[in-house]
């Protein structure tokens, strides 16, 4: 199965190899999924959605495979470039008469086709998307949102005036656990937050994008010259195809793969849906040397309306995926499995250790009144919270598909709609443009643009 191969699958084995981060003696709670929850109007034969997609690689097969098996949804076609797809997305739906075609706009001109999943490469994802909305369809496009700044622009503008539900596909920001780890800050568990950190690390070719592309692959099988859309035509390349992560023309290395979906996580857990003020990113290509572009190790500093939010992903040492939260009353780490919560009460539990410079009349009398001012009274000590919640992997698709199924039904807005999805994109594209310009670059609003 394609799965198999996808980033949930891969970061299944991160967090076990990186060991019990929770094997804490606290309490362990685990959350409801939130697919649990009950439909906005009940789905009888009749609100059957019918859906679409548009590219069944690695992330598309995941998603046809989630998909379908929500209730009340049903795919009726399948496009992509490479005929090999065709008959995944058949064996998926297990439909052998599934409509399939190279040309997406086939399945944009069926009238019986509700919405549609987009899992294309991210140099693809505005075409389909405008082409999408302007064809009356609700659409669910993966991360990052755009490949560049102005194509995020030009798909919220066709969202807007075509009135599509359009969700991007960073899938933790519907999970049960993200929802906790919102509700805990909202509640006030870490104080007013002054600090973030986000950080990831792989250490294997597949997790350096290095895929075994498909080894049926020829020009016969695939419309090369279309997979390649405006970017510069070069021969039949059957790397580019699998691993077209590694180039600047297609993908949008480490931010827009990965830190994409930390950034998005942090937006829906504060509550932020902004851009960052600056970016200042430094990195390199380390150790994968196989002629990629992008970096195989990225940190980047942003400013998020003068918070610092530090990001550290790398693809040449293996650590766990967290996101970590940090105010004045204590800490909230996420993690794909779990979140946990740490009190802090922020003030001395002893007379201050300046007391040493003191003379020694002068020390005994601080001391005894700092103890006589501080002490708790007899039975009322201080208790220190530790809180661990543990539940289904944050990347799950399911709750995110559901979140969009039930907005093509009820027509409410889903959270991350084509503007949050915008913000984070902005963020990937900043730190990318910090990388290779070896400057901190800044957001202007104003003109829309990345300045230096
Ligand atoms: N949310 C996640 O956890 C997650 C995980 C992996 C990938 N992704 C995202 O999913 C997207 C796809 O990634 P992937 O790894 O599946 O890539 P992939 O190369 O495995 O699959 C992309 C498919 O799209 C097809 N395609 C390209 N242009 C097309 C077009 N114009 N019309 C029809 N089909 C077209 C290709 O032939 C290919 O089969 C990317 O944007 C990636 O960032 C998201």
């Amino acid at each position: 199965m394609s799965s198999d191969f996808s980033r949930r699958k891969f970061l299944q084995t991160s967090a076990i190899a990186a060991g019990g981060l929770f094997a804490s003696n606290t309490k362990a709670i685990a959350l409801e999924p939130k697919i649990q929850s009950a439909p906005s109007k009940p789905v009888g034969a009749n609100d059957r959605l019918r859906f679409g997609i548009v590219g069944v690689g690695m992330e598309g097969s995941a998603l046809l495979s989630n998909a379908i098996a929500l209730p009340g949804v049903e795919c009726v076609g399948a496009a992509d470039l490479y005929d090999g797809r065709h008959t995944l997305a058949k064996e998926i739906t297990g439909n052998p008469n599934l409509q399939t075609t190279r040309e997406y706009r086939e399945l944009l001109d069926r009238k019986d086709i509700d919405c549609i999943i987009a899992a294309v490469p991210d140099f693809w994802h505005k075409q389909v998307v405008v082409d999408s909305c302007q064809a009356g369809k609700d659409v669910y496009c993966e991360k990052p949102m755009s490949h560049t700044v102005p194509e995020g622009f030009a798909m919220i503008e066709a969202a807007e005036k075509n009135h599509r539900i359009v969700e991007i596909g960073s899938q933790r920001v519907s999970s049960a656990l993200v929802a906790k780890a919102k509700e805990m800050y909202q509640g006030g568990a870490i104080g007013e937050v002054n600090m973030i950190e986000l950080t990831l690390g792989r250490n294997s070719p597949t997790g350096a994008w290095e895929y075994p592309p498909p080894f049926d692959l020829s020009p016969s099988n695939l419309a090369w010259d279309t997979w390649l859309k405006d970017t510069p035509k070069i021969p039949f390349n059957p790397d580019r195809f699998a691993r077209w992560r590694c180039w600047r023309d297609y993908g949008t290395g480490v931010a827009g793969d990965l830190m994409v979906h930390l950034l998005s996580g942090m937006q829906a857990t504060l509550g932020w849906n902004e851009a960052p003020r600056s970016a200042l990113s430094l990195g390199g290509i380390f150790r994968w040397k196989d002629g990629r572009q992008m970096p195989d190790l990225q940190t980047v500093l942003f400013d998020y309306h003068g918070i610092p939010v530090y990001v550290r992903l790398g693809l040449s040492t293996e650590t766990p995926e967290t996101a970590r939260f940090m105010g004045p009353h204590g800490i909230i780490d996420a993690t794909e499995f779990g979140i946990h919560y740490s009190s802090q009460s922020g003030k001395d539990t002893a007379p201050s250790y300046y007391d040493m410079s003191f003379p020694e009349k002068m020390r005994d009398e601080y001391v005894r009144e700092w103890h006589a001012k501080n002490d708790p009274r007899i039975g009322k000590e201080p208790l220190t919270a530790e809180t661990t919640y543990t539940g289904d992997d944050w990347d799950d698709y399911k709750p995110h598909l559901w979140a969009f199924f039930e907005a093509v039904r009820s027509r409410k807005p889903v959270v991350e709609d084509a503007v949050f999805g915008n913000h984070a994109a902005i963020a990937c594209h900043m730190a990318n443009e910090s990388y290779f310009s070896k400057r901190q670059v800044f957001w202007d609003a104003n003109t829309r643009t990345v300045k230096t």
